[in-house]
């Protein structure tokens, strides 16, 4: 049987000759592709400085020592893949879940704005927003709030590469860090881009942009272009490879190719679904024009249904996932927190499904994962 997944890399023959180049150049690691991704994604963000690392979760974890939040109150969601708040973890921060919204699963700022009134601990604070399924977290508000509770504030932006949001009437990119201090980006093979593996940490901020460089090698910088180094910080072997770098390179020339595709299909999806068999069963997240559609996801009525629409879709080849059960389910996390619940988390988990998504999903393809979902709901 055929099968399609919910994602899936696109790769063509520049992305495989760029890669072979470097193959065949003097350097594989530590060459000059990394310069010139990190200079192309400046250029496409609009942002002061890129350090281009070995994943996102690397891209985190510095983005959190770069702003030193190792003892810091650090609010954040429970709806997003564990890097996120593990890394806020082992790095020794106190993590706070904030709700989320029930069909975006992002961070809800009124129920953040609640939390920063309400916390009593003198330490620092920190917020951390995930843009979640390509669609920008509010930023603009959760910066003002930001403002006000002197808390710093890192965008994982590992979804939405591509996305964009409008503020006063202008349109912002997410991860170019217009109202944060620091975004970080994933280049896993199902993300927007991709280098196989890599990350990215993104900022304007000078102090750490130097810092999140040092730590990125070691924590060693070469003294006065000599052979001598100073260890400034206990750092990390966190470097992309040249390889990674030259397929990043690659694959970001083609990035509003990979972003309209996926927003074309977005649509069709979307008007489609909110017709009948499906509006009776499925609710859609609201289209969003500046998301960049790294997941698209239906909402059902309950957990039966979604675990019953999961089932009937794999068994007919068709490959969904859920995105996410929030982190506080975990046992480490309920060890560690105890048990909690959020209303907009649970409902939002208990529904969401995400359908395959990704550039070359072919029209047909598509319109068989859209009959197998009529015929699934019928059977619901
Ligand atoms: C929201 C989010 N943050 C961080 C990461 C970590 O990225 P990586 O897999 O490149 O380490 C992921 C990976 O899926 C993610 O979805």
């Amino acid at each position: 049987m055929k099968r399609i997944s919910y994602s899936k890399q696109t790769i063509d023959d520049s992305d495989v000759r760029s890669v072979v180049e470097v193959l065949r150049s003097d350097f594989i690691t530590q060459g000059p592709q990394i310069k010139a991704f990190e200079e192309a994604l400046k250029r496409y963000l609009c942002v002061k400085h890129v350090c281009v690392v070995s994943n996102g979760t690397a891209a985190l974890h510095l983005a959190y020592l770069g702003l030193h939040l190792e003892d810091c109150i650090v609010f954040t969601t429970p709806i997003t893949f564990a890097a996120t708040s593990n890394m806020l973890h082992l790095i020794g921060a106190e993590i706070r879940f904030v709700d989320v919204d029930p069909l975006t699963g992002n961070m809800d700022v009124d129920v953040l704005e609640k939390a920063l009134k309400a916390e009593t601990s003198t330490k620092p604070k920190a917020i951390v927003p995930v843009s979640l399924q390509g669609i920008p977290a509010n930023l603009p508000d959760i910066w003002t709030l930001a403002q006000r509770y002197q808390a710093k504030v890192v965008e994982d932006a590992a979804h939405s590469l591509g996305g964009t949001y409008v503020h006063e009437g202008q349109t912002y990119k997410s991860a170019s860090c217009q109202h944060t201090d620091v975004a970080t980006l994933s280049f896993h093979p199902l993300k927007t881009i991709c280098c196989g593996e890599g990350g990215a940490v993104t900022t304007n901020d000078d102090t750490v942009a130097e810092r999140v460089l040092c730590l990125r090698n070691h924590g060693l910088v070469r003294v006065d272009n000599s052979y001598l180094r100073e260890q400034r910080a206990w750092g990390y072997n966190y470097r992309m490879t040249d390889l990674q770098a030259a397929l990043g390179v690659s694959q970001l020339k083609r990035i509003d190719f990979f972003v309209s595709r996926r927003q074309q299909i977005a649509k069709r999806y979307a008007e489609v679904l909110s017709q009948e068999p499906y509006c009776d069963f499925i609710e859609i997240t609201p289209l969003h024009e500046g998301s960049a559609y790294h997941l698209f996801v239906i909402h059902f009525k309950n957990i039966q249904a979604r675990d019953f629409a999961y089932q009937y879709l794999n068994d007919k080849g068709i490959e969904t996932n859920v995105h996410y059960m929030p982190l506080y389910k975990y046992q480490l996390y309920r060890d560690m927190l105890g048990a909690m619940q959020l209303p907009g988390a649970e409902a939002y988990y208990q529904g969401c499904l995400s359908i395959p998504i990704y550039p070359n999903l072919t029209q047909d393809d598509q319109d068989y994962v859209l009959n197998v979902l009529a015929q699934c709901c019928q059977e619901l």
